[in-house]
């Protein structure tokens, strides 16, 4: 077990556009079709939650609606987990829940989950219920005062000092459906090659930092994913 690598897995959109969800800058992506500052910052929940709500409540219905399941990229990732234990650390830009139906026992959400809640004074997480919205009672402090537990532009994405340590450890990165526009998960490579881990990306064009990258795979992250895990475990990616 000692020689396995550390490896850190950065997923975005793209590792679930094969199951049917948007991803944000490709082609009718959701930011060609909404404006960020109208659904996804504070101020524009401050101005207009019931807008907001009725963003994520159509992002949910579309996650639970029946022909959303994980694709082979997802599952790829939870048989890596299953190989390599806690020396994987799988962190994920989407708020989707592919990677835990696919069976990944642990996932790090940088920009939260939307079938979670959260107490803008605790900051408390609830499980979303149907029909949660800015007039509902929070189950901790009973004000009107829950958001969607989602990281909107202008504040900071969550749990980075474990991030940041798992990166600083890492023997290999892999970056996967991601296009590397958004910070600070766009600087999550420079990162890890000061480390010294070998960096990987997988996407279906080359993102912005893909230069700094020692390894790319092109294509569908259904048929990439399994190939570079495949290696992994075999101990043939590092060329
Ligand atoms: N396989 C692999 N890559 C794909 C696939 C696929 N089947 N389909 C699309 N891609 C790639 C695109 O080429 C693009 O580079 O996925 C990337 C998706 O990029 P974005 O839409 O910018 O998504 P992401 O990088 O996850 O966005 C980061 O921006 O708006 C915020 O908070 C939001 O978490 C999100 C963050």
């Amino acid at each position: 077990m000692n020689n396995l690598p550390r490896v850190v897995v950065l997923t975005g959109a793209g590792i679930s556009a094969e199951s049917g969800l948007k991803t944000f800058r490709d082609s009718n992506g959701l930011w060609e079709n909404h404006r960020v500052e109208d659904v996804a910052t504070p101020d524009a929940f401050a101005r207009n939650p019931s807008l907001v709500y009725r963003f994520y409540n159509a992002r949910r219905a579309q996650l639970q609606g029946q022909n959303v399941k994980p694709n082979h990229a997802h599952h790829a990732l939870s048989s890596l987990a299953s190989k390599l234990g806690n020396k994987l650390t799988l962190v994920t830009q989407n708020v989707d829940n592919l990677h835990e139906q696919a069976g990944s026992p642990s996932v790090v959400h940088m920009h939260g989950e939307l079938l979670s809640a959260r107490c803008s004074e605790s900051e408390k997480r609830f499980y979303w219920e149907d029909g949660f919205d800015d007039t509902t009672p929070c189950p901790c402090c009973l004000k009107p005062v829950l958001r969607p537990d989602i990281v909107w532009f202008g504040e900071v994405p969550m749990y980075m000092e474990e991030i940041y340590t798992a990166l600083s450890q890492a023997d290999i990165f892999i970056a996967i459906g991601t296009s590397g526009q958004v910070y600070p998960a766009a600087g999550f490579v420079q990162i890890a090659k000061q480390a010294g881990a070998y960096c990987v990306e997988a996407n279906l064009e080359p993102g912005a930092s893909n230069a700094l990258f020692d390894a790319s795979f092109t294509g569908m992250a259904s048929q990439t994913v399994p190939d570079i895990t495949h290696k992994i475990i075999n101990n043939s990616l590092i060329a």
